[in-house]
């Protein structure tokens, strides 16, 4: 099976967590874009979605599925989304696709965190995958002599040569050579920091179950 076929076999097996006559929060990715496609089967059985970025949003409307505001609703059954990694614990790094602030406030509003996956995102620490950081601009440089300070390397991400707007209107600062071993306390830590919109480290937001796409089917793993 090719990564992508693994994809579609999560983006599959998570409409069974997916609850008829509900709104489902929806993240954002190339896993999540698989989601969508197979949610298009049930888009009759819900109520409409909650989505994390204008690019999901776009993908749902296209396939007929209503979308609400998060100030909308109460809270929602289920999220499901992706993960740039996952340890033994469901503790995530995300972030990779820039949406992580909406990604934490659509997973904050959920009762369960359904985390969909290829192997290929499971570490035993996390840390290799750099660490996406949602960063006011102006912030920026001390918020990278703090990582500096920690044995990381910030950079500005970048887009077609110039700082990538994300749809907050901030900026992304991707920080290599992290060994995250407490995730709880680092997310806390950096989430103090002036100028920190959302750290991509998701423990105190972490998945309930991940559906893991390996090359002998999905496995369902519970935390
Ligand atoms: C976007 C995310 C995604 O969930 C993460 O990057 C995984 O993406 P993909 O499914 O394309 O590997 O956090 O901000």
């Amino acid at each position: 099976m090719t990564q992508d076929e693994l994809k579609a076999a999560v983006g599959q097996a998570a409409l069974h967590y997916v609850v008829p006559g509900e709104i489902v929060g929806v993240g954002t990715g190339s896993t999540v874009n698989k989601f969508i496609d197979a949610l298009a089967s049930m888009k009759d059985r819900i109520k409409g979605a909650v989505s994390s970025s204008n690019a999901s949003t776009e993908r749902l409307r296209a396939i007929g599925v209503p979308v609400f505001d998060a100030t909308e609703v109460g809270e929602l059954s289920v999220y499901i989304d992706g993960a740039d990694e996952i340890d033994p614990r469901g503790y995530m790094v995300k972030g990779g696709g820039a949406a992580l602030t909406r990604e934490k406030i659509v997973a904050a509003l959920s009762r369960r965190f359904v985390c969909i996956a290829d192997e290929s995102k499971v570490v035993p620490v996390l840390g290799k995958f750099p660490l996406p950081v949602e960063v006011i601009p102006m912030a920026a440089r001390r918020i990278a002599a703090l990582f500096e300070a920690k044995g990381g390397q910030a950079q500005v991400r970048l887009k077609d040569g110039v700082p990538l707007v994300t749809d907050n209107g901030q900026h992304i600062l991707d920080v290599r050579g992290l060994q995250i071993a407490d995730p709880l306390a680092f997310e806390s830590e950096v989430n103090q920091w002036p100028g920190v919109v959302t750290v991509g480290v998701f423990a105190h937001q972490k998945a309930s179950v991940c559906l893991l796409g390996t090359l002998s089917g999905v496995k369902t793993i519970e935390y």
